[in-house]
């Protein structure tokens, strides 16, 4: 290994969301990492830095560039310079383009459980949550029926999807992609396909473009990429629209320029440059450590807590725990577990459609993952006690 993914980042005083928790706690819930970032990318920031002047940043060539040179590379997709539009987050581009695209009381679909701000974008702009909840019966494989008649019903206008799906970590694959846009488009909802996690699937697994399935899909479209979730710059708040056709495509940037999130801070642009042309090795390793977390929280669970359930995934850093078991509620399991061990996990049903579902993420040193590890072995001792009496 040419990076160090082992030793522990002090991040406390940095005013961390994840870190501003009690003393002793140990937070593995919010989604971003407490690696460092490659040090191709600090390098980066560092001269800019050292420039001194924080004027105005415009977005240049290069920063199209550096996206197309790594989905053309890694994910086999060319996009044009022209399709891609800054902005300074995924949430901004969700909800900026909901209230572009939909008038209040309209319905965006959402396949459930998934990230818990897709509801919020939907809710303040005044639209409805149309759930189709997946399948978690069939490893949350899509519940066609449901979707069928939510693409149909004339109210909805919008569909968002998440590939790779957090945080059940799942995969849609090309003939799911495919049916999904066919059934969008013939009822003229358009698709927001967030991508945000498509960099972090296990060693030997590809994540599908949705722009790349089809005609349909390409045509109707809004893909949402970003460096952050993979390279862990969030905080630097640089993401991408790309926005394959031509006439949705002024629209998005209308709507992003009207609620003024198109415009990058002084550090947005040097970020996703350096990340995209540079860290690709970084990335790599990064993978096969996260691989290997995961691979020892499943064994370890099947050892010694064979009543957590972990689902099956093939990306994110993220995993979806079944606590099934243990007859408790997400809120309540949740409170639980961080009330008695300091372990603080994210409750389930801020997801939806998840009823007794905890969520860990194990984007973090080895030896953080085995604490949380002894943590939830203590929390399971003591919800099997409370499950005799
Ligand atoms: C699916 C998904 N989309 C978007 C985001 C957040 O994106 P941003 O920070 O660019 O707004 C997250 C963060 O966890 C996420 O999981």
């Amino acid at each position: 290994m040419r990076y160090d993914f082992d030793t522990p980042a002090d991040r406390r005083g940095t005013f961390s969301l994840k870190w501003d928790i009690k003393d002793g706690e140990l937070p593995m819930w919010v989604a971003d990492m407490d690696f460092k970032a490659a040090p191709e990318i600090v390098s980066a920031l560092q001269k800019r830095l050292d420039n001194g002047v924080f004027g105005y940043t415009v977005v240049p060539g290069e920063w199209a560039d550096a996206y197309i040179g790594w989905w053309s590379r890694r994910h086999g997709i060319l996009y044009k310079r022209e399709e891609l539009i800054f902005a300074t987050g995924v949430v901004p581009i969700l909800s900026s383009c909901i209230r572009k695209l939909t008038t209040p009381g309209e319905n965006v679909v959402i396949m459930t459980p998934v990230y818990n701000a897709f509801f919020n974008c939907i809710l303040n702009n005044g639209c409805k949550v149309l759930e189709c909840p997946l399948d978690a019966e069939k490893d949350y494989s899509v519940n066609w029926p449901a979707l069928e008649k939510a693409l149909a019903d004339p109210q909805t206008t919008l569909m968002i999807l998440c590939d790779p799906q957090n945080p059940v970590g799942r995969i849609w694959d090309r003939e799911t992609l495919a049916r999904i846009g066919e059934l969008a488009y013939d009822n003229g909802v358009v698709v927001i396909s967030d991508e945000i996690h498509c960099d972090i699937t296990d060693p030997g697994k590809e994540y599908v473009p949705f722009a790349s399935v089809s005609e349909k899909c390409r045509r109707n479209c809004i893909v949402c990429l970003a460096p952050t979730k993979a390279f862990n710059l969030a905080g630097l708040q640089t993401a991408a629209a790309a926005v394959p056709d031509p006439r949705l495509r002024h629209k998005v940037r209308r709507a992003l320029n009207t609620d003024e999130v198109a415009e990058p801070g002084a550090f947005a642009i040097q970020a996703a440059i350096a990340a995209f042309d540079r860290g690709e090795a970084w990335l790599d390793e990064l993978r096969q450590y996260i691989f290997e977390n995961k691979l020892l929280v499943r064994e370890y669970l099947e050892k010694h807590i064979p009543e957590i359930r972990l689902v099956r995934s093939d990306a994110t850093y993220l995993l979806w725990l079944d606590f099934g078991a243990f007859g408790l509620g997400s809120e309540e399991l949740a409170r639980f577990v961080r009330g008695k061990t300091g372990l603080f996990l994210s409750e389930g049903q801020i997801y939806g459609n998840a009823p007794h579902h905890l969520r860990m993420n194990i984007a973090c040193p080895r030896s953080a993952v085995k604490e949380g590890l002894r943590r939830l072995s203590e929390a399971a001792a003591l919800l099997r006690e409370r499950r005799e009496l």
